[in-house]
């Protein structure tokens, strides 16, 4: 595990393909990959994973649970962690770099709030902008003390052995939030519960159960209310990571885009809780089928095949957006070549993520001639039938709009450029390469369309 070297932007151009066709894979689920590496090593014994997704933003929380005292190597296929059991880490030596990924460090910040220990975490650029408030509120009340009160990355975060537990409500839909509450109260002593009101991805209260901790889930108003029991004790367990349908997305989008394309993508994660672009792909009229639906390690997958089909522009609305929080850059660029108009609401958190993604996805579908506009937290893309492209879009660090921009460049009239690819690495490294083996042309400006 070698850290991410800060390199130059990689700009690269995306041209009109012919049918996109194949069967693929894409890496393990980015959410699955951070939370059994973090549960490993909370456990007791030995976490064997399977379909792991080794990207930069998982590396960098696999690195720091090693510096934390856990251990984790990979042999042959699979990534092994030594546990060091619920409240078992230790101090590291030195700074905790999460590099781009926010889910790394609010999660890990609910691991570390439950250690007597003091932490310095910091990341890249993306990072250091985005709010970690939002985590360290509860964290705080259960007993972590952030020194000198920040509350965006660097930041020194001092732990405590003896956490109270807490009821906490969220205030914005977000997982990351709700698992780091979790994970400190499998620290504390009695129960901590998180009252969510829209559901988030639950991979979390999954996995907790699968290790062995005790968990209750109940329905009430409306409202979800998640429990979890401190002093808890975890099992090391194995665990087979699905493939990441947020990943899928792009692969999806271009089959949806390209005439003629016929993409099956095998072993997907179709757990309810992150599938909402695929289900606003069918109401658009997309064809998209999900094959041989079955479960592995406790969560739902299926082959998903997508085959190019027009589509009509839709309202999404707001309650769905948890379900596809990720998806809407690449939704945006589909709904550019839908005919009508597509409004997506409810897109607030969408200006948290690694970039303002819902001022960076305007600003990119206008470069290509496409009539975008947001206002408020709403996103508004009249579609048609050819898209211009011939624009460059400015990426700010943020994986997904590279990825959604160079899929839009695989179905537009002139080829589409992004700033930087570096960024790609960071969930999905095989990207360019995969769509390349379904026929997607892509080319640096020195070296033309390969
Ligand atoms: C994630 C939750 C989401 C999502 C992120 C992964 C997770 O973030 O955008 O990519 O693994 O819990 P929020 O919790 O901020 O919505």
């Amino acid at each position: 595990m070698s850290a991410p070297s800060a390199i130059a932007a990689r700009p690269l151009t995306a041209y009109a393909a012919g049918p996109l066709k194949g069967r693929v894979t894409v890496p393990g689920d980015k959410s699955i990959s951070h939370r059994a590496l973090m549960l490993g090593a909370l456990s007791t014994g030995v976490t064997r994973l399977t379909g792991l997704l080794e990207a930069e933003d998982v590396i960098n929380t696999a690195r720091a649970l090693t510096a934390l005292g856990a251990p984790i190597e990979k042999v042959g296929e699979e990534w092994r962690v030594t546990g060091r059991g619920v409240g078992g880490l230790r101090q590291p030596a030195a700074p905790l770099d999460f590099g781009n990924s926010g889910t790394g460090t609010r999660l890990m910040l609910g691991v570390i709030a439950g250690h007597d220990m003091t932490v310095q975490l910091t990341g890249d650029a993306s990072l250091r902008r985005r709010p970690m408030g939002r985590v360290l509120g509860p964290l705080q009340t259960m007993g972590l003390i952030v020194e000198g009160g920040r509350d965006r990355l660097p930041l020194t975060a001092r732990g405590s052995a003896s956490l109270v537990p807490i009821t906490y409500e969220l205030p914005v839909p977000s997982a990351q939030v709700k698992s780091a509450v979790l994970l400190a109260g499998l620290h504390a002593s009695g129960e901590t519960t998180v009252i969510e009101s829209e559901p988030t991805r639950d991979h979390t209260e999954r996995m907790l159960r699968h290790f062995g901790a005790e968990l209750r889930v109940e329905a009430a108003d409306g409202k979800t209310r998640i429990t979890v029991f401190g002093d808890a004790e975890l099992e090391g367990r194995d665990v087979i990571v699905p493939g990441d349908p947020s990943s899928a997305a792009f692969v999806a989008a271009a089959a949806a885009l390209v005439p003629g394309s016929d993409i099956t993508i095998a072993g997907v994660l179709t757990n309810p809780t992150r599938i909402g672009f695929y289900e606003v792909l069918r109401e658009m009229g997309g064809d998209v089928t999900f094959v041989d639906e079955r479960e592995e390690g406790g969560e739902p997958i299926a082959d998903i095949r997508i085959r190019h089909a027009p589509l009509r522009g839709v309202h999404v609305a707001a309650h769905r957006a948890p379900s596809m929080i990720d998806e809407y850059p690449i939704l945006a660029v589909v709904a550019a070549f839908a005919a009508g108009e597509t409004r997506m609401d409810g897109l607030a958190e969408l200006k948290v993520k690694e970039s303002d993604r819902l001022a960076a996805t305007v600003a990119g579908l206008v470069a290509n001639g496409v009539r975008a506009r947001a206002e408020g937290d709403t996103l508004t893309v009249e579609g048609a039938e050819v898209v211009r492209g011939g624009g460059t879009v400015a990426t700010h660090l943020d994986h997904r709009m590279a990825m959604a921009f160079l899929t839009m460049g695989l179905a537009s009239r002139e080829p589409v450029s992004v700033d930087d690819t570096t960024m790609v690495a960071t969930s999905f490294p095989e990207f360019l390469s995969l769509m390349q083996g379904l026929g997607a042309r892509f080319g640096s400006d020195a070296g033309g369309a390969r």
